[in-house]
């Protein structure tokens, strides 16, 4: 048997969206994420997860539940394998409850734990409780600029000094829960009074306390401050099966509200900050645990609001905490979110900042922080002569790992434009050596095959092909020869692409161009146009995806040179037609004005021209 306790423990660390996330593709939708519900046939998104209340519920089928029973139902997991796997996503191991009238192997009894999360709610209360009877802690967070009111909405509290106040809290303080939650410490002295057993202390002692909550808002840990010039300032609750300061946020819970209203989230280090933040207009700030921030707290975040601005310290601790920022923020810079940062004079922190020079001050430095894209690029270039071979190599060598870490999109390729710029270098070679264009091969690799191969016909859709497949063979195609487009139904997608295509300048080719369109509005139309030029023949696709291979470049260039004669064919082609189109309609009218008569003749010599133009290339079909 699973203990109950245990199946509590992994319910708080384990987290229903990401869970579901594995199987179902989820949007955020206000408080809760919408998908296509997996447990019935459905056309619009009925199914909502929600990470606040920890579970899945289906609106059209009823289908309702934990992670566990999403594990069971939908991968058809059994409920120990169910617990299991999901134990192992967390790092937890699965105890075994002694059977009934059996030893436990390790004496542990679950039995008489209760679970972490009841601990630290207890914890808690004695905490919050205590700090009203405590004036030296009042007058502390007094002095620091706190309220009363903002005091009790972060739960502060205190710790008392001495060794075991912890007593007054807990039925058994002897409980393994308590050092289990990272309250009480064992020491390897013995105690007398305990029948020689090891000694036991509370963990946190004379010290203010802000208890850390989930996003659901049970306590999972604590930090303490001391209140004089003692060490260490801070005192964290340690890793437990509840508390891990890699994935967790000082504030999130306090701060989920405010931070949908604002649209954005602050990120910055300290317990301090967030709490005078919260106080001073800006409830939407958290704080990472005084350890570096990691791509889970960005998730984490991400999973709130698509704008994080993360402010640091001006000094050179900031700057190095910033950097560590910025690399966890790279896998997560999709083209719909903006991530920030802001620098604070060096002698600031967001606290001391807001309370010296008030909340429109801070506001203006939140306005002012910089993108994502300019943090980046002065990363990469920071301190290298870019004026010398030597110190572009040093930058491109330092903007490989960096552009490598970011999603293939749109903004991917704006940051190589923009590094192009800077070095003066053309962005084919700069991705080239960044070693980026390779990205397009896998997402093609990995994207599923279209069953059907079915070649679009007509003579707009082999314009549209050519294009893009061969997008340089534009070279070849006069100016009064565009004019075509005009005519096309599909003008707007011609006109996107030829944009792209001029801008990408030399560089363009099949892969570039697809990256860039894959990120425009058109992309689902263009994704067809990707998966047919794809299918279509194995050896354009690799000649397509890898045109440099020894023994290609010919071969590419004589594709590329068909390509554009085609092209050209189909633009007249299509010049043609509209012109016969209006032709046609003029005759049919019985009569004509002046202008329509002088029209049709000028559209008769016009389409006799194209004729002829049309005849030569006509015959190569
Ligand atoms: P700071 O030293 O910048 O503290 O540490 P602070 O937030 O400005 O605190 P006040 O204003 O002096 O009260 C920033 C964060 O680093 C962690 C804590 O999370 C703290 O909020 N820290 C700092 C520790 O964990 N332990 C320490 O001893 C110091
Ligand atoms: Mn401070």
């Amino acid at each position: 048997m699973i203990p109950h306790s245990f199946l509590q423990d992994l319910l708080n660390r384990v987290d229903v969206v990401e869970v579901v996330g594995r199987y179902v593709q989820l949007k955020k939708g206000g408080a809760n994420f919408m998908g296509l519900c997996p447990f019935h046939n459905e056309k619009s998104p009925s199914f909502s997860v929600s990470p606040t209340k920890q579970f899945y519920h289906c609106f059209g089928c009823g289908a309702h539940g934990t992670p566990i029973n999403f594990l069971m139902e939908h991968a058809g997991l059994t409920f120990p394998e169910a617990v299991n796997e999901l134990a192992q996503s967390v790092g937890m191991v699965v105890p075994q409850e002694p059977r009934p009238g059996g030893e436990g192997q390790d004496g542990v009894s679950w039995k008489a734990t209760t679970g972490l999360v009841d601990v630290m709610k207890s914890a808690s209360d004695y905490y919050r409780k205590a700090l009203r009877t405590a004036p030296q802690a009042i007058e502390y967070l007094k002095k620091r600029g706190l309220t009363g009111p903002i005091a009790k909405d972060f739960g502060l509290g205190y710790a008392p000094g001495g060794w075991q106040n912890l007593e007054a809290a807990f039925e058994d303080y002897r409980a393994e829960a308590l050092v289990e939650a990272g309250l009480v410490l064992v020491s390897d002295k013995t105690d007398a009074q305990q029948g020689g057993a090891a000694r036991r202390y509370d963990r946190f002692r004379d010290r203010v306390m802000f208890p850390i909550r989930n996003i659901r808002g049970q306590v999972i840990g604590f930090g303490g401050r001391v209140l004089d010039g003692g060490e260490p300032k801070y005192l964290n609750s340690p890793e437990t099966p509840l508390f891990s300061k890699g994935s967790e946020l000082y504030g999130l819970f306090e701060a989920r509200l405010a931070i949908r209203e604002k649209g954005y989230v602050l990120v910055v280090e300290g317990y301090m900050d967030v709490v005078a933040l919260a106080q001073l207009g800006f409830p939407n700030a958290v704080a990472t645990l005084g350890t570096a921030c990691t791509p889970v707290h960005v998730q984490k975040l991400m999973r709130q609001t698509d704008m994080v601005v993360f402010s640091f310290d001006g000094d050179k601790a900031g700057r190095r905490a910033a950097r560590r920022a910025l690399d966890a923020c790279l896998p997560h810079a999709a083209d719909n979110r903006t991530i920030k940062f802001l620098f604070l004079p060096a002698e600031h922190d967001p606290d001391s900042f807001v309370r010296e020079f008030g909340s429109d001050a801070f506001a203006g430095e939140v306005e002012r922080a910089l993108p994502l894209s300019q943090f980046l690029l002065n990363e990469i270039v920071a301190d290298k002569p870019l004026d010398q071979p030597e110190g572009r190599a040093k930058a491109l060598f330092e903007a490989k790992p960096l552009l490598g870490a970011l999603p293939p999109n749109a903004f991917r390729t704006q940051v190589v434009h923009m590094l192009a710029d800077r070095l003066g270098l053309p962005f084919g070679e700069v991705a080239a050596l960044c070693g980026i264009d390779g990205a397009i091969q896998r997402a093609v690799r990995d994207a599923p095959v279209k069953a059907a191969r079915r070649r679009v016909t007509g003579n707009e859709e082999r314009a549209l092909r050519n294009l893009i497949m061969y997008p340089r063979s534009i070279a070849a195609i006069g100016e009064d020869e565009w004019t075509a487009i005009a005519f096309a139904e599909r003008r707007e997608l011609f006109d996107e692409i030829l944009m792209h295509v001029r801008a990408l300048g030399e560089s363009a080719d099949f892969r570039l161009l697809s990256e860039v369109l894959r990120n425009t509005a058109n992309a689902p139309v263009y994704e067809e146009i990707f998966r047919e030029i794809l299918t279509y023949d194995e050896n354009v696709r690799d000649l397509l995806l890898a045109p440099e291979t020894e023994g290609s470049v010919e071969r590419y260039q004589d594709q590329e040179r068909m390509a554009g004669e085609e092209l050209r064919a189909a633009l007249a082609k299509l010049h043609y037609e509209a012109l016969r189109e209006r032709c046609e309609r003029l005759s049919r009218q019985s009569k004509l004005t002046t202008e329509e008569t002088t029209e049709y003749a000028d559209l008769l010599r016009q389409t006799a021209d194209l004729r002829r133009r049309l005849a030569p290339l006509a015959a190569r079909e």
